[in-house]
């Protein structure tokens, strides 16, 4: 018994010794290989593992970004006090700032980096805008995919893209970045650069976080000025600046930016209803959001926070997780928790967003970017085909009377015209990413590429993009009465685009109309090529010249791309993705605006117009020629009557009736005649692009499905009402070729 007792009490104690040893070394090879390192944990796990092991300064850490890296932040990097960097390039460079967070930070969290890929890291492609005027997804996702490879080849895990600003003013500089002035229309193009960005796997090395912004409302910005406020109502919000939003979100988008903007009183970077009410409590969106650039101290001079430390609690409160160089979070955050002015909780959730992300990118898993991949990459044959595709997909043929387009390659002479004829830098439009000028083609160099042998083409200047002198025009005029014709390109520089370049005229700029002007009175045939970032006004040109190709900036293919146009070897199937105003007196002028209680009437005078121009735009939206013709017959709406929730579905027959192959883009636009609040008089609800042959009869089918039916209604609920609604297919947004109407019976 004695001795059973002895045995048992040393082997109780060996037990006891056993599980100590065991708990010690399950302790230790946790911290050694703790959750949230091991990727087939779940994500969530892994978030919540690695939470609990941060300090409060390493969380705040994570919600830091700074751009550029300088051996100043070295130290930082080392304290687990910085979560991202923006413009840093280059894979040795991203490589070795990564060495340091995962070599010397305690908890070798991975930094992310981010840079603006807008539309191309080097192979540039063409402006968004110009993208949007493919209304072409499928190409322009693949676009983006180029880009996402070449820009994480130079070690970029972010891009600050897809932009999905409604934009209605064309005076706002940032018009160029976007999709323009439809909802549907961005949504689609939102939905396709996410995918295009992100790829199925948002793990893969060779894919891009992407970043929907600027939310929200920073298009509406007052006179078209940036960062301007923006008086917006929630029903407008709702209906017009928030689908592309949502359907990126929908598209997986993994963060969102805070915009510059005010919306109706409240700064968008200090905005709980939009940031958390809207998108994460109603769209369930779980990644992160930056705010722009300094966007958060920009709260301060809002009036909005009395100092950083209040801009600070602010912004965090409100749904900002990360702040991009503002330098308000390092320096407030941790004081306010301690001080208890904002719960921990607020900051573990801005950081689980984050590190969510960063799981989801993969990071943890490949944090460096492979050296010396980049340089097969970038520039390759296949990005510079696709490029090239976009450039001719993109091009509108906004007029052609007498078939003066396309040329023959073997016309006996052309002059060549124009100060952006022989550009290189102009043509990579804002935004250009790494782009170099020297990487495009100039329009002269596509044309000489393209005619024959026995073509003489002459080339002038004529005059600057934008300054008074004209000493140019007397070669140019001299080129253009020897010539057979003269091809004429003329339009905005990039930097008359993009942020901060607001335009209160939408004239060519400069001497350029003089240059037309005086080039017209030569008589020999000319036709207009004008590159831009936005709508221009530009009437006299519309009413004098036989044929205007519409260009936008169309990156470093722009030159191959426009040749193909104007030579026949593509037909021309880009569309007006926004509105052209006569003049800057009508903006904002948008396809999809409410009927009026007096709408306009032709010689009715006390209805809604102007006395002195038309109240219709120059070129509408939708709007775009081609070398061909088609006609359009046949439309089916079933079923006429729904009292359920069934869809409608629409079909149209069109047929190529001209004599060479050409692409359509079959427009399906609704009015809801009658509603609890009042409906735009046309909204597009569908589009396809198709292609037929001389001859060729295609059926294009349509399925509106009641969410597109759906607005915010008088009691801001989203839901379809009952009633009539006109269906229109066609063309453009004006001309309408087929109409015909279906009802909405009961509660849907
Ligand atoms: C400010 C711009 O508004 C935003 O679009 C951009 O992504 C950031 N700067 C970073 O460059």
């Amino acid at each position: 018994m004695k001795r059973k007792g002895y045995l048992d009490f040393f082997g109780k104690l060996a037990v006891i010794f056993i599980i100590l040893a065991s708990l010690t070394s399950m302790g230790q090879s946790n911290i050694k290989n703790p959750i949230y390192l091991n990727p087939d944990q779940p994500i969530e796990k892994r978030v919540k593992d690695l939470l609990t092991r941060m300090t409060l300064e390493e969380k705040i850490g994570q919600m830091c970004q700074f751009s550029v890296f300088t051996e100043k932040y070295g130290k930082l990097v080392k304290g687990g006090k910085v979560g991202s960097f923006l413009n840093v390039l280059g894979a040795e460079n991203t490589n070795k700032i990564q060495r340091i967070a995962l070599e010397q930070s305690r908890l070798k969290i991975p930094l992310i980096f981010g840079f603006d890929v807008i539309h191309g890291y080097r192979t540039i492609f063409p402006i968004p805008l110009a993208e949007a005027a493919t209304w072409n997804p499928q190409l322009v996702e693949k676009a983006a995919s180029i880009s996402a490879l070449e820009a994480t080849s130079a070690g970029i895990d972010w891009t600050f893209a897809p932009m999905v600003d409604i934009a209605r003013d064309p005076r706002w500089g940032r018009i160029a970045e976007g999709f323009g002035e439809d909802p549907y229309l961005a949504s689609v193009f939102s939905a396709a650069k996410v995918r295009g960005f992100q790829g199925k796997e948002l793990s893969n090395p060779f894919t891009l976080v992407a970043c929907l912004k600027h939310f929200v409302a920073y298009g509406a910005a007052e006179g078209g000025r940036d960062y301007n406020t923006s008086e917006v109502s929630e029903r407008t919000l709702r209906n017009v600046y928030l689908p592309p939003f949502k359907a990126g979100v929908e598209a997986g988008a993994g963060t969102l930016m805070s915009a510059f903007n005010e919306i109706s009183g409240i700064p968008a970077s200090g905005n709980r209803h939009t940031l958390t009410e809207i998108l994460r409590d109603e769209w369930k969106f779980d990644g992160f959001v930056v705010s722009d650039w300094g966007s958060i101290a920009e709260l301060i001079p809002h009036g909005f926070a009395e100092d950083s430390a209040h801009a600070a609690k602010e912004a965090v409160i409100a749904g900002v997780d990360m702040d991009m160089e503002g330098r308000i979070y390092i320096s407030n955050l941790l004081q306010l928790v301690k001080d208890g002015k904002i719960p921990e909780e607020v900051i573990d959730k801005a950081v689980s967003r984050i590190l969510r992300i960063k799981f989801r990118a993969g990071l943890f898993e490949h944090p460096y970017t492979k050296i010396d991949q980049s340089k097969s990459i970038m520039l390759c044959k296949e990005h510079l085909q696709t490029a090239r595709e976009e450039v001719r997909e993109s091009l509108v043929l906004l007029k052609n009377e007498g078939n003066l387009l396309p040329l023959r390659k073997d016309i006996k002479s052309l002059a060549v015209i124009g100060p952006l004829a022989d550009n290189q830098a102009d043509l990579l439009g804002t935004w250009a990413g790494r782009g170099v000028a020297e990487d495009v083609v100039p329009i002269i160099k596509g044309i000489r590429n393209k005619v024959s042998g026995a073509t003489k083409v002459y080339y002038a200047k004529g005059c600057n993009i934008d300054d008074t002198s004209t000493n140019g025009f007397d070669e140019a005029l001299n080129i253009a009465r020897k010539a057979a014709m003269v091809l004429l390109v003329v339009g905005e520089s990039a930097d008359m685009s993009g942020e901060a370049h607001s335009r209160a005229f939408l004239d060519l700029p400069g001497v350029q109309k003089d240059l037309i002007q005086a080039i017209y009175t030569t008589g020999t045939p000319t036709i207009v090529l004008i590159l831009t970032g936005r709508p221009l006004s530009i009437s006299w040109v519309k009413k004098n010249i036989k044929a205007i190709l519409l260009c936008w900036h169309p990156g470093v293919q722009g030159g191959n791309g426009i040749a193909d146009v104007l030579f026949g070897d593509y037909n021309p199937s880009g569309r007006l993705p926004v509105s052209f105003p006569r003049t800057i007196g009508q903006i904002p002028i948008y396809y999809n605006h409410k009927n009026t209680g007096r709408p306009p009437k032709e010689n009715i005078r006390w209805t809604s117009k102007y006395i002195d121009i038309p109240w219709t735009p120059l070129f509408p939206f939708g709007y775009g020629e081609s070398y061909t013709s088609f006609e359009y017959s046949n439309l089916q709406i079933k079923p006429k009557e729904t009292g359920s929730n069934k869809e409608i579905r629409v079909s149209v027959d069109v047929k190529n009736t001209g004599d060479r192959r050409g692409e359509e883009v079959v427009q399906l636009y609704i009015h809801d005649l009658f509603g609890s609040v009042t409906r735009p008089v046309k909204e597009l609800k569908g589009f396809k692009k198709i292609s037929l042959k001389p001859g060729e009869k295609k059926t294009v089918n349509f399925i509106i499905t009641p969410e597109k039916l759906a607005f915010y209604d008088r009691n801001m609920n989203f839901v379809v009402e009952p009633g009539t609604f006109d269906v229109m297919v066609g063309k453009s947004s004006e001309n309408i070729q087929l109409t015909g109407s279906f009802e909405i019976i009961g509660d849907q």
